[in-house]
């Protein structure tokens, strides 16, 4: 891999179009860009606003004034707004729609003329979304961007942020290979071993309109598209929507590139800013802080995971700093790369890591109570497996559950409140687990050699500066540090904000 003439000189003169920049890893991407090469021609972010001063408020507010960007305001000084004017435009508009929701002629011939790479990095990350949304948001938006990007003239490169966890419960080496079209996770004796993307959006279409004619309320509508597509999903052999519609997102772009280059970014668990710009970064309470947030709050006491299987993290920065040198790899190379950006081969943690972590933090820095009494935390107790867990669940809050259910129907419905409080927690707390099983007891791990052939390309090129500051190796990263002085600070700041 030649990256001999610089990652950051690649970037040098170019116009760059980012989706999903007001979400957590695509802040981080901005800001990295705009201070390994200054020179960038522009960067035109597509935010969804009902106007283009609707999403330069979005703009400035959840991004630009972040704290993330402190190093980037600093390096500046006055001149930082100005420079962010010079180099940034956000464009209102939305992935789901045809000219990535453009409605502006002008600025769309204009980005069509001078566009040379295209990041999309927008996607509903919600586990359960509904399938209109996830099919709209994670499907039909890499279709609208690999179309826009299909009209550009001067196109150099196509990235797609997708994840790691598309190969579904699969088992042993994941390799970073393609899909193909139509694929599932089914094997070929299964009735549903062919997938196919038009008639799944039909199906969308026609159980919408089926639901819109029977008048059914917003909230009915809701639940039956999130039933509509789990179901889905496992009948082709994954194990939710999100997950699902990014494996159908990949297909759909592998089948439309035809010579243009891509690269698809697979990241495993990605979690606070290690190093560059703000150690501890991040933003929103995702997959493993929902259980770090609850279990420093007291009311996690137990955790449905196998402490031995590999907790897949990555911090956002390497995942950032991958994309860019990828970008300097592949622009106006006609092949398709996908990277794995993950540490279960290259220096796996277990998620031993994290309860040992979030026991010796807590213990010695105990959250408080609104009323200001400290909240002790104590070991937490492991279940191993799902039926365990249930056992658990069933012992501890179902049967007393069950009893308060009896009392209250003797006392004329007197806990009817609590009793619905009450079962409504468990109902949840059940969804909870079963969404999360096949991460806590994921058995894949991801083979990143294509990423080792890039991290020794940038090695390679002689600039040492660079080489730093673009660095994605975790190889050498002692995961509990990290856990105690790095993640687990940066969400009690920048998330919890205490
Ligand atoms: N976070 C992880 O652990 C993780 C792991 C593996 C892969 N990934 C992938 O990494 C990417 C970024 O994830 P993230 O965690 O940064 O997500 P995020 O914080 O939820 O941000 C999602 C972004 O997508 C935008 N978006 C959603 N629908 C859109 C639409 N119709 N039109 C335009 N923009 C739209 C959102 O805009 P609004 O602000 O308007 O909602 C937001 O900017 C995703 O592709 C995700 O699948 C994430």
């Amino acid at each position: 891999m030649d990256l001999s003439g610089g990652v950051a000189e690649s970037l040098k003169n170019k116009c760059i179009l980012i989706t999903g920049s007001t979400g957590f890893l695509g802040k981080i991407f901005v800001e990295k860009i705009l201070r390994v090469q200054p020179d960038v021609k522009r960067i035109y972010l597509v935010i969804r606003a009902p106007d283009s001063s609707g999403a330069a408020r979005r703009f400035h507010t959840e991004v630009r004034d972040k704290e993330l960007f402190c190093v980037l305001r600093k390096i500046h000084g006055k001149g930082f707004e100005a420079f962010m004017e010079d180099k940034v435009l956000a464009v209102a508009g939305n992935i789901m729609e045809n000219n990535l929701g453009i409605k502006d002629m002008n600025l769309l011939d204009t980005m069509v003329a001078n566009v040379n790479i295209v990041v999309n990095a927008a996607a509903t990350t919600n586990f359960i979304e509904r399938y209109d949304v996830a099919l709209g948001t994670n499907v039909l938006g890499p279709k609208y961007s690999m179309k826009f990007a299909k009209k550009c003239s001067n196109l150099e490169l196509f990235m797609h942020v997708s994840t790691a966890y598309v190969a579904g419960s699969k088992e042993g080496m994941l390799l970073e290979t393609k899909f193909e079209m139509g694929e599932t996770l089914n094997d070929g004796n299964s009735n549903a071993s062919y997938l196919d993307i038009d008639a799944e959006l039909n199906l969308m279409k026609d159980t919408m309109q089926y639901l819109h004619s029977n008048s059914e309320s917003k909230s009915e509508i809701k639940s039956m598209m999130q039933s509509l597509g789990m179901e889905r999903a496992k009948r082709y052999g994954w194990p939710n929507t999100y997950v699902f519609t990014k494996a159908m997102g990949e297909m759909v772009l592998g089948d439309m590139r035809g010579d243009m280059p891509l690269v698809i970014i697979r990241p495993t668990i990605i979690t606070s800013v290690y190093k560059d710009p703000l150690p501890g970064w991040m933003e929103g309470i995702r997959t493993i802080d929902s259980a770090i947030v609850s279990y420093s709050m007291g009311t996690l006491e137990c955790f449905l995971v196998d402490v031995d299987i590999a907790m897949d993290i990555i911090p956002g920065d390497m995942v950032s700093n991958a994309m860019i040198t990828s970008i300097a790899a592949h622009s106006n190379n006609p092949s398709q790369t996908i990277y794995h950006l993950s540490s279960s081969v290259r220096n796996p943690v277990n998620y031993s890591v994290l309860l040992d972590s979030c026991f010796r933090f807590f213990n010695a820095y105990p959250r408080h109570t609104k009323d200001g009494t400290i909240i002790k935390v104590k070991k937490i107790y492991k279940l191993d497996t799902m039926a365990k867990f249930r056992t658990y669940m069933r012992l501890k809050y179902k049967i007393p559950l069950e009893g308060l259910g009896i009392v209250n129907m003797i006392f004329c419905q007197f806990f009817a409140d609590k009793y619905k409080e009450l079962s409504k927690k468990y109902k949840y707390v059940m969804q909870l687990a079963e969404l999360y099983e096949p991460f806590t007891f994921f058995k894949g791990v991801f083979d990143d050699m294509n990423v080792e052939k890039l991290r020794l390309g940038l090695n390679a090129n002689n600039n040492i500066s660079e080489a730093e500051m673009l660095g994605f190796d975790c190889k050498h990263m002692d995961w509990s540090r990290y856990m105690l002085d790095v993640h687990i600070p940066g969400l009690l700041k920048y998330v919890c904000k205490n």
